[in-house]
């Protein structure tokens, strides 16, 4: 048969290519161009030369920014809190293109390099087969027979120097990272003591905020339905897509934003420690979540908070953007986005995001007139005592019996 392999040109991968050739299988490997920085030529020509029949690369960055990353700006999506989904938000655009490309060449199997114990393998599988659901999954790193002959990374590297893989003589970094546009994430290795701090050396996507200019820098950052459309910087200003995400990208990096240390839940029940720093996405995030509090109306806001982008940010990260239940939260979510339209001014400064101002040309919710005390056109403030007396019927009766019980 034929298998359209996930292929990175790293260690892992080149040995699952090299080991699937010799269990008999034709190999086309696929690698998705999410914005990491890779040495794309040479990745290429490792593959063929290990013995792939095809490599296909394929620039995902457009789909990626414009239907994941721009989501979950305005879903102010994060797991557990702080994570802001990096590598989830791109798995649903790779899996797609992988499954795409397999189709395409006449695959009737998929593989890829992720652990047994990690979200990835659940993610990509769980895409594969809602989009294709005949397709077989090969993943050697749940194969006994695999894990047998690979035990650790000497027993890779013994099998590289005999099959004649070309192992890249940079010492592999004693961490894990997956990098995209949104993020780059690090794991496992030294980091696996959730006490040890990771060394300067780690963040790629972030300068300390320690090294960061004296100088703030003041940018303007213009939403519509919710999604970044232009960013304005002192010296250029943006609207494609993928390019304002770069600038800020940028930016981000020089002035230290966005990096996070969390011990997270895996959605197979693993704790596991993670280091990951997303420049863009928290700026994004940061300007998007308070140009809603000028536009948006307060109950439609508590329940999108309370459902929708608890629920979205779960599902992505459980990998489940493939299912109903996210087509059902993402129709509410851009539902509630519709008045999401104005331009917030942002200060980065060492490692912070310091909003500066807002304004919307379009909403007309928030009234300085109303906010302020003078001016009173639709209600008095007589009124507001029977609000108050209302409200108090129910807490008066608790007040009460809290009395009687004798705790209050
Ligand atoms: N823990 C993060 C997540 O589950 C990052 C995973 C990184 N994946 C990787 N293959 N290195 O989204
Ligand atoms: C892996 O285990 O392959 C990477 C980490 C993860 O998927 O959570």
């Amino acid at each position: 048969g034929r298998v359209c392999l996930a292929y990175s040109g790293g260690l892992d991968t080149s040995t699952i290519l090299k080991w699937l050739i010799e269990e008999g299988y034709q190999v086309v490997c696929f690698l998705a161009d999410v914005g990491q920085d890779e040495p794309w030529k040479q990745v290429e020509e490792k593959a063929l030369k290990i013995g792939a029949e095809k490599m296909v690369i394929l620039d995902l960055k457009k789909e990626f920014v414009e239907e994941l990353c721009f989501r979950a700006i305005q879903c102010n999506a994060s797991y557990e809190g702080t994570y802001l989904l990096g590598t989830s938000l791109a798995r649903p655009v790779i899996a797609r293109a992988q499954i795409k490309v397999a189709i395409e060449n006449n695959c009737d199997s998929v593989s890829h390099g992720c652990t047994g114990k990690g979200n990835d393998q659940v993610r990509f599988e769980l895409a594969f087969y809602t989009l294709q659901p005949t397709i077989k999954v090969i993943a050697p790193w749940r194969l006994p027979e695999f894990c047998e002959k690979f035990k650790g990374r000497q027993d890779l590297l013994e099998y590289a120097a005999e099959h004649g893989i070309p192992v890249t003589s940079t010492k592999a970094k004693p961490w894990s990272m997956d990098a995209n546009l949104a993020h780059c994430s690090y794991e496992a290795g030294i980091l696996e003591d959730p006490d040890k701090t990771p060394p300067e050396d780690v963040w790629t996507m972030t300068q300390s905020p320690q090294k960061a200019p004296d100088a703030p820098v003041d940018i303007t950052i213009h939403f519509e339905k919710g999604i970044p459309v232009k960013v304005v910087t002192p010296e250029k200003s943006y609207t494609d897509s993928v390019e304002l995400f770069i600038a800020l990208n940028k930016l981000g990096f020089e002035h230290g934003i966005g990096r996070i240390d969390i011990v997270e839940n895996r959605f197979i029940g693993l704790k596991s420690r993670g280091c990951y720093d997303s420049p863009a996405m928290t700026i994004l995030r940061d300007a998007h979540r308070d140009l809603e509090g000028l536009v948006m109306d307060t109950a439609v806001r508590a329940l999108r908070d309370q459902f929708v982008t608890h629920s979205w940010s779960y599902q992505l990260y459980n990998g489940m953007y493939f299912s109903p239940e996210r087509e059902f939260t993402e129709n509410s979510l851009v539902f509630s986005q519709r008045r999401v339209n104005g331009a917030v001014r942002l200060q980065l400064y060492k490692g912070g995001v310091y909003v500066l101002g807002r304004s919307s040309a379009t909403e007309k919710l928030y009234s300085e007139e109303e906010a302020s005390m003078d001016t009173l056109d639709n209600f008095s403030p007589m009124d507001t005592t029977g609000f108050i007396a209302i409200q108090s019927i129910r807490l008066k009766k608790y007040g009460l019996q809290k009395a009687e019980e004798g705790a209050n």
